[in-house]
């Protein structure tokens, strides 16, 4: 496995390994089948990012379930949030009455969520839960909690498994951290 990475001169560094990642979904998955006994969530995935941490998800998961998709943008290619949420594709599911779990890749500045929320609270879901592969200490701008967390991590730049560097890299199969900041702006 690559410990080191190096991209546009940004160095990056070996996180969290695909094993730690495939044991904490297991581990994950087993809180969730165990809350969600008998009833039949629908997984809304929020692309792009999370699309490889739903589809290992769903795999061990037991219950009966349904998934659909959000398509939100709020980082662009950069590496900082724009403080901005668009809704770039919404909902095929009908959400009334319906068990929810938001699953997400990451949640950072919390703005994305709390989009989501506003928007599946409206149509009154049964309930709604939100999980998040990793997520950021110290959020200020989250005023609810991310149910199920895989690993919370500091504020570093982090890409793979989903998430990308200038939509890219998004296939690597462990999750590394931004070192060394080059001068050269994603391409
Ligand atoms: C990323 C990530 C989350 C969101 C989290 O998406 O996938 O959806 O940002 O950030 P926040 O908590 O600060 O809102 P991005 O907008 O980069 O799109 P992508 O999923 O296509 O990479």
């Amino acid at each position: 496995m690559t410990e080191l990475l190096r991209i546009n001169g940004d160095m990056f560094e070996l996180f969290i390994t695909e094993e730690q990642i495939r044991e904490r979904i297991k581990e994950l998955a087993a809180r969730i089948n165990a809350d969600y006994a008998g009833r039949v969530p629908i997984f809304i995935g929020v692309l792009n990012g999370s699309f490889i941490f739903l589809s290992d998800l769903i795999r061990e998961v037991t219950v009966d379930c349904e998934i659909d998709f959000f398509k939100l943008s709020s980082y662009g290619d950069a590496k900082i949030s724009s403080g901005q949420v668009t809704l770039l594709k919404d909902l095929n599911c009908q959400v009334f009455g319906r068990d929810i779990i938001v699953v997400e890749d990451i949640v950072d500045s919390g703005l994305s969520i709390a989009f989501i929320k506003k928007i599946i609270e409206k149509e009154n879901p049964k309930s709604l839960k939100f999980v998040s592969l990793l997520l950021k200490k110290g959020i200020p701008k989250l005023d609810f909690p991310v149910d199920y967390i895989g690993f919370e991590i500091p504020q570093d730049f982090v890409i793979g498994y989903g998430l990308d560097y200038a939509q890219k890299v998004r296939n690597l199969k462990s999750i590394y951290r931004l070192t060394v900041q080059g001068t050269a702006k994603p391409e």
